[in-house]
């Protein structure tokens, strides 16, 4: 008998069964020939949030939960954070290796020189009431760019993958810079060539009426490392979209802006905004017991707490932790990082939390960072998905490449009603 099967008995009928095991995981369809009766459907995985699924074989990212381990195609999220840059990580992240300096120019050319969105984007941008929510913005606002880029459609022409994934990386900064600027009433700033990927955000966001926006280089660097914190995570809730919506082959920007739409969600990229309004409802130090004691009730989660993965402290919340203490030295301390600190103790010390192994996330800092900068929290998860769509745009072109890849469609244990024959109105109860 091979080693590398698992021995099945089912019990109902006596009958053994020897599965494959590859990668540590059987195929679920294995379990097909599982029957009672030769016409029984067979025997089905059930694994509603996928909780112990894999959806996919991946190159892309690799996280140990157990030890708080995070690589980009290989690369120690911490080497990355320190040496690189995002540009250079997005290309990590799509192409499989870090550029060379031909390459990197390129790429850094290429999507500096597609920055610029079509007038009627603007026009659409302008025409959400003053108080639109900037993640709706981003959303509505990628899904219509499909509609001025009719031949992203032909998702399998090499050229036109790696156009439209420049064009999305590029724009996605300039959409996020001018739905703030709408929701401030402020006139709309245009990219600036000659900023870097962070400094020309900055720019987009921030610059009112000098000349020529000048960004804080602490700043500047503070934002290009979030960024690339943020750019990619496995399987998450929002890749799993864009790989599930992707599936069925629509443009990329369709894709994209389904994977907003997760991220969205205050359990996913929404966190970090929900963390403020969290220490905010707070308020005080000495309320914090009381909070606690809420969540271990079940009476609300701890926002930027907890991970389906980490079961050890966020690799990434840790970096981000440094980072605030260099953007508190140019902004001056966030009033609620004393909050957020003794939170973190308190929680790292309650037996609810040890024992369910919940740590900060990469959500708990992040939001301190940015309102110190002076961004609104409605503005906190666009910036996640500025970063994200680059990992968003990996997993899309590995899927497209995978020769495993078909269109998702999952089954589902059926309990509902068995036949029934329909009741005409005047008979019904
Ligand atoms: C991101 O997937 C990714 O990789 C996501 C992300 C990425 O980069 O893409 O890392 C980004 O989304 C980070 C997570 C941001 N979300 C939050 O901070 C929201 C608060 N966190 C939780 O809602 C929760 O921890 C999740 C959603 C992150 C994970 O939920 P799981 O894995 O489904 O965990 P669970 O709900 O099964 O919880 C296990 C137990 C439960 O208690 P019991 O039922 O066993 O008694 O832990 C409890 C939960 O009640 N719990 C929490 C908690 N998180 C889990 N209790 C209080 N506060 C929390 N934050």
């Amino acid at each position: 008998m091979s080693k590398d099967t698992l021995s099945v008995t089912d019990n109902r009928t006596g009958k053994t069964y020897e599965l494959p095991i590859q990668n540590e995981t059987i195929k679920a369809t294995d379990l097909r020939q599982i029957k009672v009766k030769d016409d029984d459907f067979g025997m089905m995985s059930y694994d509603p949030a996928f909780g112990n699924t894999a959806s996919c074989t991946s190159r892309v990212t690799f996280i140990d939960g157990e030890k708080g381990i995070l690589r980009y195609r290989g690369y120690p999220i911490e080497q990355l954070a320190e040496k690189s840059n995002f540009l250079e990580v997005a290309y990590l992240l799509i192409h499989g290796e870090l550029p060379n300096k031909t390459e990197y120019g390129n790429w850094e050319h290429d999507i500096t020189h597609h920055t610029y969105i079509h007038e009627n984007i603007k026009k659409l941008i302008e025409s959400f009431r003053y108080d639109a929510h900037p993640m709706g913005m981003m959303m509505g606002t990628v899904a219509a760019l499909s509609t001025f880029y009719p031949k992203a459609k032909e998702i399998f022409d090499t050229g036109i993958q790696k156009l439209e994934i420049r064009r999305l990386i590029a724009k996605m900064p300039t959409i996020a810079g001018f739905s703030y600027r709408h929701t401030m009433g402020l006139p709309f700033n245009y990219p600036d060539n000659d900023l870097s990927y962070a400094g020309n955000f900055l720019n987009m966001m921030f610059k009112m009426t000098e000349t020529k926006y000048e960004p804080n280089p602490a700043i500047e660097k503070a934002i290009d490392v979030l960024f690339i914190l943020h750019a990619d995570h496995e399987q998450n809730c929002s890749a799993s979209a864009m790989r599930n919506v992707g599936s069925s082959h629509p443009d990329p920007y369709s894709a994209t802006a389904a994977a907003i739409a997760a991220l969205y969600g205050p359990l996913h990229g929404g966190a970090n905004e929900a963390v403020l309004e969290m220490l905010a409802e707070i308020g005080t130090k000495d309320q914090i017991p009381k909070f606690i004691e809420r969540a271990k009730k079940g009476e609300f989660r701890l926002m930027g707490f907890g991970h389906r993965v980490y079961k050890a402290y966020d690799p990434r919340a840790q970096i981000i932790k440094g980072i605030a203490h260099d953007v508190f030295e140019v902004t001056g301390a966030n009033p609620l990082l004393e909050m957020a600190l003794e939170l973190e103790k308190i929680a790292l010390e309650d037996e609810y939390f040890v024992k369910r192994r919940l740590y900060p996330n990469v959500d708990f800092y992040s939001g301190l960072i940015y309102q110190s900068m002076g961004l609104p929290t409605s503005m906190f998860t666009v910036l996640f998905a500025i970063a994200r769509t680059a990992g968003w745009l990996a997993q899309w072109l590995e899927f497209l490449n995978d020769p495993e890849a078909r269109i998702a469609r999952p089954r589902q244990v059926y309990l509902g009603e068995g036949e029934r024959d329909f009741v005409p109105m005047g008979k019904r109860k």
